[in-house]
């Protein structure tokens, strides 16, 4: 399936993410579940990608199989061109911890433990030396605009800093690929468009591919391209007309906001 990105651009990069004919069924005794009934899909590298459906289409499941914390029924999964179905546990943590980055909705950052540890821990269990783990924490979180909280603990911050501190953790081993599960679902109005505006800053500026989940149109138009699901199945693909952030942040350090663009052409 296409990707939605201009056909010279698709030529020269291979995808990250490619999947076909993806299946999973789940047994709950007699009844058997169809949470993914044959889903294909590419994502290519620099990528900005939503994953939309109402309660119950498959979304987390697919997310799931994505970040390779759970195996399909049938079908095929490329990650980066390796074929997950043929990867050894080892390698497959090896992936999970070196290639992908996680973010959830409930943040799950551990409480008693400053934001900065929070963001070394994925180095500790890829044996980064102790003086790099901090400065790559340290870059993290500057790369989230938290440079002045490294040393509050979850409770001491707000829940849009929290889900920073996580990204920040996601950010820190380098990722090929960050994946997000409702990374606004428990945040406001207000606070869910600063994540997403950093997003979607991440996305543009490093240069980081992001796929996340969410039922929310709102949040959907951060990213250059949705995937609809319904009933387990993609039903659409589409490009978000507007690229809202990026008309955003054009809107503020610009003194004529007015002459803004509505629509500004993805890079
Ligand atoms: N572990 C599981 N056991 C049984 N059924 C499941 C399990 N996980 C998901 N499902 C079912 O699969 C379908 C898709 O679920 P899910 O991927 O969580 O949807 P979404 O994230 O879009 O709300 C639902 O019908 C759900 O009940
Ligand atoms: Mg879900």
């Amino acid at each position: 399936m296409s990707d939605g990105m201009p056909d010279g651009q698709r030529d020269e990069l291979n995808p990250i993410i490619s999947i076909e004919g993806i299946t999973k069924e789940f047994q709950l005794g007699d009844i058997t579940v169809a949470a993914l009934r044959g889903v294909d899909l590419q994502i290519f590298p620099g990528n900005f990608v939503s994953i939309m459906g109402p309660s119950g289409s498959g979304k987390s499941t697919l997310m799931n199989i994505l970040g390779c914390l759970d195996t399909p029924t049938a079908g095929s999964y490329r990650l980066d061109g390796d074929d997950v179905a043929k990867m050894s546990e080892r390698r497959l943590a090896r992936v999970r911890s070196q290639k992908l980055g996680f973010v959830f909705q409930s943040f799950n950052l551990l409480a008693r433990t400053t934001a900065l540890a929070n963001v070394e821990l994925p180095l500790i269990y890829n044996g980064v030396p102790r003086r790099q783990r901090r400065e790559r924490a340290r870059h993290a979180l500057e790369q989230v605009d938290l440079a002045d909280r490294m040393d509050h603990k979850p409770n001491e911050l707000s829940g849009g800093q929290q889900q920073r501190v996580a990204i920040a953790r996601a950010l820190v081993n380098d990722p090929a690929m960050i994946l997000a599960d409702e990374p606004t679902g428990n945040l406001d109005t207000e606070t869910s468009t600063d994540i997403m505006n950093l997003f979607a800053e991440l996305n543009e500026r490093e240069r980081i591919t992001l796929v996340l989940v969410t039922h929310d149109p709102e949040t959907s138009e951060y990213t250059r391209r949705t995937i609809h699901l319904r009933d387990g199945l993609v039903e659409d693909i589409t490009n978000s007309p507007g690229y809202k952030a990026m008309a955003n942040r054009a809107a503020v350090p610009e003194p004529d906001a007015a002459a803004v663009p509505e629509t500004t052409p993805a890079a």
